[in-house]
């Protein structure tokens, strides 16, 4: 796991584009997991920058969201359609028919979620998944005591997560309750994770995430059996890890170690 503090959001924001505009440089027809929350909103302020002043092309790209609320309509303020529609599909030139998002409204979620799956696979897998990560330590809606070998499916969304997205909504009654959530399973197939970080509410959670043990009550910790994470994060996010010293010394002797690592 890399570990990439940065002194402020924008600038964890835009290192964390940075590698989202490498991959589609280098693969532009990538398929990117993208994730919804305060957390990515300055990445996709990034990107939008670098598409409308720098050329990067969304034209061959296809993304498959996380996670969706149930009960909630593409058009609702609130759902991660439009969340994703408002904050970078409008912005930018992805083709409408390569965006997939879990329905928050099908009738069958069962069908549905084995569908998804199959769509992924479909299309060669995930390149390049973006996360965030909740108080409780999840990773999508993958709360506390989640299979670590899930798939999508639906989830009861924990208290502290109903609490913690209230603001978005006039009322915490108004948060749904379940959601449809891509599995730590499904997120482990990436080929490549950045998970993002900010804000000192976050530093118990990244904590528990990168040096606490493996297991399903921080689902986010599930990413240390993965091969290719880059965790970026601000000084408040960083700020309670142990090993802080040591991450920020990698990171400064990075430019000078051989290369390929
Ligand atoms: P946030 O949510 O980015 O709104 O803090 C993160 C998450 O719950 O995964």
């Amino acid at each position: 796991m890399e570990i990439i503090v940065q002194e402020t959001y924008e600038e964890m924001s835009r290192a964390a584009a940075k590698v989202v505009a490498r991959m589609l440089n280098s693969k532009p027809n990538a398929v990117l997991g993208l994730a919804t929350g305060s957390t990515p909103q300055g990445v996709y302020r990034e990107l939008v920058r670098l598409h409308k002043n720098e050329g990067l092309d969304f034209s061959q790209v296809t993304s498959f969201n996380l996670d969706e609320y149930v009960g909630l309509t593409k058009d609702h303020p609130q759902s991660y359609h439009y969340f994703m529609h408002e904050n970078l599909f409008k912005h930018v030139n992805i083709p409408p028919q390569n965006v997939y998002i879990p329905s928050g409204t099908t009738d069958n979620y069962v069908a549905f979620c084995a569908w998804y799956e199959r769509r992924i696979e479909e299309c060669g897998g995930i390149d390049l998944q973006l996360l965030g990560i909740g108080s409780d330590g999840h990773i999508a809606f993958n709360e506390p005591s989640s299979s670590l070998g899930s798939r999508t499916r639906i989830k009861t969304l924990a208290r502290q997560t109903i609490a913690d997205n209230a603001r978005f909504f006039e009322k915490t009654e108004d948060v749904p309750i379940y959601a449809i959530t891509m599995g730590v399973g499904t997120i482990l197939e990436a080929r490549s994770i950045l998970l993002l970080a900010n804000g000192a509410h976050k530093a118990d959670a990244v904590v528990a995430a990168i040096e606490g043990p493996v297991t399903s009550m921080i689902t986010a910790s599930a990413l240390q059996l993965h091969p290719d994470v880059i965790c970026f994060l601000d000084r408040p996010a960083a700020d309670k890890l142990k090993m802080l010293d040591y991450y920020q010394w990698v990171q400064a002797k990075h430019p000078g170690a051989p290369q390929g690592t």
